[in-house]
């Protein structure tokens, strides 16, 4: 039997980002690139230009379904979203993020609940949020042989009992303790952990210690990966997106303006054209009106 991390045709394995660790060192063209997509023609785009890691974000409670936190997500709504993009991608590894609630109470229950995305969804792997909290979780989880995605630091999940959205390890104790969160992910057997809001320092020395890969977000340029909200990268929220969140196109303003378009045209009576409409074969002339039904 041979066993190949890669199987050869491009698509993206468990395996493989995990080897992209040891080549990120001496190539950061192998950076590994994630960003999120909640449906199926975001993340058909997403994967044919090329990112490595489709992740169904629970950020899709705020920036795609118009709700004040991501707590209120529930598991149904996630397995929706989640199906359909696994409809748009053949490459990329699709990873979903379980809601909050649905891994919180009892084991079997969150268990049975990671199993859905695999199942039903098509997922290849799962996040949780949390560190040390999370051990006994990521370690059930990937003895059921679903890959875990950890995510420690900034969890916004979390957003009551940490007070609000904020950068954290800027202290001394509080490093240590992002450090201990993601060792303890690491050694309950997660393949890759999410950095979220942190020093660039720390985000570097996690990076450093661990033998799986990091991905960044608002964690500085030493990761190994970086992700990216795709709605903050493009331009598509409400509000001002985090220092942290490149924008790499105006979508917003690109709608808005396609928008009041198509509404200046239906009322000024250029749209639709005659070119833009069907012609029948035959004359109408002469033809008894169709009776109307009442
Ligand atoms: O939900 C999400 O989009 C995330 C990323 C910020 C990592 O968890």
């Amino acid at each position: 039997m041979r066993i190949l991390a890669n199987q050869g045709n491009g698509k993206i394995t468990v395996p493989d980002l995990m080897q992209r660790k040891f080549l990120v060192a001496n190539s950061p063209n192998k950076k590994i690139t994630c960003l999120t997509a909640y449906d199926y023609p975001s993340a058909r785009l997403l994967d044919e230009a090329g990112v490595d890691v489709v992740l169904v974000g629970d950020s899709i409670a705020m920036v795609a379904l118009g709700y004040e936190s991501t707590l209120p997500l529930t598991l149904e709504e996630s397995l929706h979203h989640t199906k359909a993009v696994r409809r748009g991608v053949q490459r990329a590894l699709v990873v979903a993020d379980m809601p909050y609630g649905s891994y919180h109470g009892e084991m079997g229950e969150a268990v049975h609940n990671a199993m859905r995305f695999v199942k039903e969804a098509g997922a290849e792997a799962v996040k949780v949020e949390g560190g040390e909290r999370r051990l006994e979780l990521i370690a059930k989880l990937t003895e059921a042989e679903i890959p875990v995605m950890g995510h420690v630091g900034l969890t916004p999940q979390s957003v009551n009992a940490l007070g609000g959205y904020r950068v954290q390890g800027k202290t001394p104790a509080t490093a240590e303790q992002v450090l201990r969160d993601a060792r303890s992910v690491e050694a309950a057997g997660a393949f890759a952990i999410v950095l979220e809001a942190m020093p660039r320092e720390l985000a570097a020395e996690i990076t450093l210690t661990l033998r799986i890969p990091t991905i960044g977000i608002g964690a500085g340029p030493d990761c190994d990966g970086q992700v990216l909200v795709l709605h903050d990268m493009l331009g598509l929220t409400f509000q001002e997106p985090p220092k942290f969140a490149r924008r790499y196109a105006n979508v917003g303003q690109a709608i808005s303006q396609a928008v009041r378009g198509y509404c200046a045209d239906v009322q000024g009576g250029s749209f639709p054209s005659d070119a833009e409409s069907y012609h029948s074969n035959t004359s109408m002339k002469g033809r008894k009106p169709i009776p109307i039904a009442r």
